[in-house]
């Protein structure tokens, strides 16, 4: 089979899923050009197979599970079921449940205190705070320690945008959380009527296939209405290893570049750049 082939069979079979469906193919190329690359035993192991024999192999089956389970964990995208457990969880205030049913809220649970307390310790307890791509973030409020906030989330998921709007008034926390897309900041500056806020978190969303380049990263940060803008990256590959490159040296040179402040926090499985603008 030639690598195009295989390349297609793969996007076609991730697709498979209901919820997985549709994501852009782009974006899928993209991870499993990414994961073939790293794993040239296994990118040979597939082209000598045809494709029927292929979707039989137990290596094959594999791959496509960790190319799904890449994409959950980058786009937050999960199965119906999961959002009908979250109204569940918050119907009885069981946040931490929330946390722990996204991948990424779940990866840095056992952080969230000391991580808010250092964030503090650089940027200062925020009045306010503009949560982007948030997923289920909003729901570690109870760890940040603080009383009297202003929080805004941002996802581009309509069905978190809403849970987390019922959260905010559950709580009784001085909220916001809307659907949008981020990637629009491409063609407008979507913050023009965003009000200034003290903080603003970019977790895990600038380094995925999403962003298709450094430029709009950049535009990103340079846009976001806040002073301090805390980026993160995940610092473990697909297969749950310890990432080679780690570090994103690109923030630092971009931040020389920009002359904005930035200073580094390691955490167990992610990196996070507190950006002073
Ligand atoms: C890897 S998750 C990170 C979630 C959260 N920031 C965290 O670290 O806990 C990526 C998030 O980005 C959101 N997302 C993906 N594309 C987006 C876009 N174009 N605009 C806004 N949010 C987006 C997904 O819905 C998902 O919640």
């Amino acid at each position: 089979m030639k690598i195009r082939e295989l390349i297609r069979k793969i996007v076609e079979d991730v697709k498979k899923k209901k919820e997985l469906f549709a994501i852009d193919d782009y974006f899928i190329e993209k991870i499993v050009k990414k994961y073939l690359s790293s794993n040239a035993k296994l990118k040979n192991f597939l082209i000598e197979h045809e494709p029927k024999t292929l979707s039989r192999s137990g290596k094959y089956k594999q791959l496509i599970k960790k190319i799904r389970s890449e994409l959950r964990k980058v786009y937050g995208v999960y199965a119906k079921k999961d959002f009908e457990k979250r109204k569940e969880f918050l119907e009885k205030r069981d946040y931490d449940s929330i946390l722990k049913s996204h991948l990424s809220t779940k990866e840095r649970f056992g952080s969230y205190p000391k991580l808010y307390e250092k964030i503090w310790g650089i940027t200062g307890k925020p009045k306010s705070i503009l949560d982007l791509a948030c997923g289920m973030n909003p729901f570690s409020f109870g760890h940040m320690n603080i009383k009297n906030l202003t929080y805004w989330a941002i996802d581009i998921s309509e069905e978190d945008a809403k849970l987390i709007s019922k959260f905010f008034k559950k709580e009784k926390i001085n909220g916001k959380a809307k659907a949008m897309d981020l990637l629009k900041i491409k063609e407008k500056n979507i913050f023009e009527k965003f009000p200034k806020f003290d903080v603003a978190f970019l977790f895990k969303f600038l380094d995925t296939a999403i962003i298709k380049s450094r430029k709009i990263a950049e535009l990103l940060i340079k846009s976001i209405t806040a002073k301090w803008v805390v980026v993160s990256f995940s610092t473990k590959t697909i297969g749950q290893k310890e990432m080679k490159k780690a570090n994103r040296d690109w923030i630092i040179k971009m931040c020389k570049r920009l002359e904005y402040e930035v200073k580094v926090l390691n955490f167990e499985n992610e990196i996070f750049y507190v950006i002073k603008k």
